[in-house]
């Protein structure tokens, strides 16, 4: 059968695609452009000497950033308090588009190179899963055939040599990275031990603090409908307007003042904790500038509910959950409900997933038009029923969160300088110290003593009990 192996180019992939054709397989490599730093045409010439009788070399930057990185702007995503979710982002963004090749092709296969042990298989797996339920999905990490012969890096490098795969000369960082337009992580290896600390050559999107500019760079980020859509630095008046320009310049400007480091220790989905030290630039000054201008546009009680959807939506992310429904399906579905699905955590049979989802909203099976309907192409990952439920709440509150935030890149650091609005909630004359306002302030005496109640009664009876 015909295989479209997700390849990045190095020694894993290399040796993987060696070891399918082995097997007796037809082998597509398909190499995903998402911003990383990499020589596509070096990588597509070795995937050709190594067997490949096809490549396909894709740029899905654009999509990556309009269609995965803006909704997680939006939601100020955060996973664990601290991870951006570089990686996790783009997953599903890159084996959307294998699928797409595998279904052209005509193949019945896909293969990647992730771990047994990661996130990244369940991503992946379950973007094909969603996007192709039939889908059969080779994962030689998970093969013992494959694992027990390569049991470790010098078992790859014999390989690679004995089939004539071009070993890198100077030898690879003993960590593992994965890039892309928004982060790159750095893990495993000597990184494994969580003590240790990243030697300071690892990182290679940003500058060090210590040692970059003293002048910051002053930049005035414009947002609509909680979206980029404007940075201007204030330095030399050079404008971006467009998605990916945007966000390749903010990785510049944030990259070039150390902006966007972490070291964490976080919870994979597969239930082991793992050390991880990212770099992500523009993503960090964004999520600050977003912060600033939804605070200021947006009603309070709103943002309390928009952030506990948040937290949600970035475990999706993480986790990679998702069930296949056809774009704008769930929404628009005669006897879809439009009911809270926030966390129905399903079953691992995907087949059985969306039934189980649906029967668990609606206490009914799904009418078998709808079966239909659910396994036809589309872009799975936004259309888990929680993920799209989550996603069309926070896109609804973004649609006042507009306006320019003015931030510095300094040292490291993202500091807020000032923000305007055509939106905003703030009433200078309501705030001020000076002003009077449409305010009376005797009406406040009331309030605090309403207020007092619950606590002095509380304290009442915490003496009453004392003095027993
Ligand atoms: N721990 C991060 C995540 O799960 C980064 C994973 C990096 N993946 C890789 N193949 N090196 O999102
Ligand atoms: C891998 O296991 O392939 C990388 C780490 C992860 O996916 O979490």
């Amino acid at each position: 059968g015909t295989v479209v192996l997700a390849y990045s180019g190095g020694l894993d992939t290399s040796c993987i695609l060696v070891w399918l054709k082995e097997q007796g397989y037809d082998v597509i490599a398909y190499l995903a452009n998402i911003g990383q730093n990499e020589n596509f045409e070096e990588a597509r010439k070795k995937a050709l000497a190594l067997g490949a009788r096809k490549v396909y070399i894709e740029d899905v930057s654009r999509e990556f950033v309009e269609e995965f990185i803006w909704p997680a702007v939006q939601a100020n995503a955060l996973y664990e308090d601290r991870y951006l979710l570089g990686t996790s982002l783009a997953r599903p963004c890159i084996a959307r588009k294998q699928v797409e090749i595998a279904q052209k092709e005509g193949a019945q296969f896909v293969s990647h190179g992730a771990t047994g042990k990661g996130n990244d298989q369940v991503r992946f797996e379950l973007t094909c899963y969603a996007l192709w339920p039939q889908v059969k999905i080779i994962a030689p990490w998970r093969m013992p055939e494959f694992y027990n012969r390569f049991r470790g890096r010098s078992d790859l490098m014999d390989y690679a040599k004995k089939h004539g795969i071009p070993v890198p000369v100077t030898p690879k960082s003993p960590w593992s990275m994965d890039e892309n337009l928004m982060h790159i992580s750095y893990e495993a290896g000597i990184l494994e031990n969580p003590k240790n600390q990243a030697p300071p050559g690892l990182y290679t999107k940003t500058k060090d603090p210590a040692t970059s500019p003293d002048t910051p760079d002053i930049l005035e980020i414009e947002f609509r409908k909680g979206v980029p859509v404007k940075v201007t630095n204030t330095k030399d008046g050079t404008t971006h307007q467009s998605s990916l320009e945007l966000f390749v310049y903010l990785n510049e400007i944030a990259g070039k003042h150390g902006v966007g480091r972490i070291d964490i220790v976080e919870n994979r989905f597969i239930g082991m904790k793992s050390r991880g030290i990212y770099e992500t630039p523009a993503g960090t000054i964004l999520y600050h500038a977003h912060l600033d201008i939804e605070a200021f546009t947006m009603d309070r009680e709103v943002r309390k509910i928009k952030q506990g959807l948040a937290l949600k939506f970035s475990e999706l992310v993480y986790n990679g959950t998702r069930l296949a429904f056809p774009k704008g399906h769930p929404f628009r579905f005669p006897s879809w409900p439009s009911a809270p699905i926030l966390c129905v955590l399903l079953p691992s049979r995907l087949a059985t997933r969306e039934l189980w989802c649906y029967r668990l909203v609606t206490g009914k099976h799904l009418p078998s038009a709808a079966r239909r309907v659910s396994v036809c192409l589309s872009p799975g990952f936004w259309y888990s029923p929680e993920c799209d439920y989550v996603r069309h709440c926070i896109s609804k509150s973004q649609e006042m969160v507009e306006g320019k935030v003015r931030v510095s890149a300094l040292k490291g650091q993202v500091y807020i300088l000032g923000r305007e609005s055509p939106r905003s909630l703030y009433n200078q004359e309501l705030v001020s110290m000076n002003v009077q306002g449409d305010y009376e302030p005797s009406d406040a005496t009331g309030f605090i003593n309403i207020n007092s109640l619950r606590l002095k009664e509380y304290h009442r009876l915490q003496s009453k009990v004392a003095a027993k």
